[in-house]
């Protein structure tokens, strides 16, 4: 159901923000500047879409998530209890970009059936907000030009 999968967005979208801001306070490395940045920057964009989530199950007529708890049983984003490498940080951000990706261009479609345009709309805007985080990760990981 649309609402059901709505709520598994929002508790993804809260567990990736927070892994966000902690790789944003804890990343180390020659170019700390641009990657604290990034991750303050990644984090800011993806906590910006919360709210939204949150008014599209009030708006379906079903009660939000708003507990830790009900996060943690409902995100499809693995916590990260550790501080890993620079590298392993984007390596793992990478894999959430394209978790969300996944989600949400399937959400898209169940929006689409449901007829609900508003919903399926903003899925298109979040499938291009996660198509361009992971480029950017992409970009930062890659060594050489092949
Ligand atoms: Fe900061």
């Amino acid at each position: 159901m649309l609402a059901d999968n709505l709520k598994v967005l929002l508790a993804s979208t809260q567990s990736f923000a927070i892994k966000s801001q902690n790789f944003h306070w804890n990343i180390e490395g020659s170019d700390f500047p641009q990657y604290h940045a990034f991750f303050d920057t990644l984090y800011g964009d993806v906590s910006g879409t919360i709210d939204q989530i949150a008014e599209y199950i009030r708006i379906l007529g079903h009660y939000t998530p708003g507990s830790l708890t009900r996060y943690a049983e409902l995100t499809i984003i693995t916590d990260q209890t550790k501080i890993p490498r620079a590298e392993l940080m984007f390596a793992e951000s990478l894999q959430d970009c394209e978790k969300m990706s996944e989600l949400v261009v399937a959400m898209f479609d169940e929006a689409t059936n449901e007829r609900q345009q508003g919903i399926a709309n903003f899925m298109a805007e979040l499938q291009d907000l996660y198509g361009k985080k992971a480029w950017f990760i992409r970009s930062i990981l890659k060594k050489e030009r092949e």
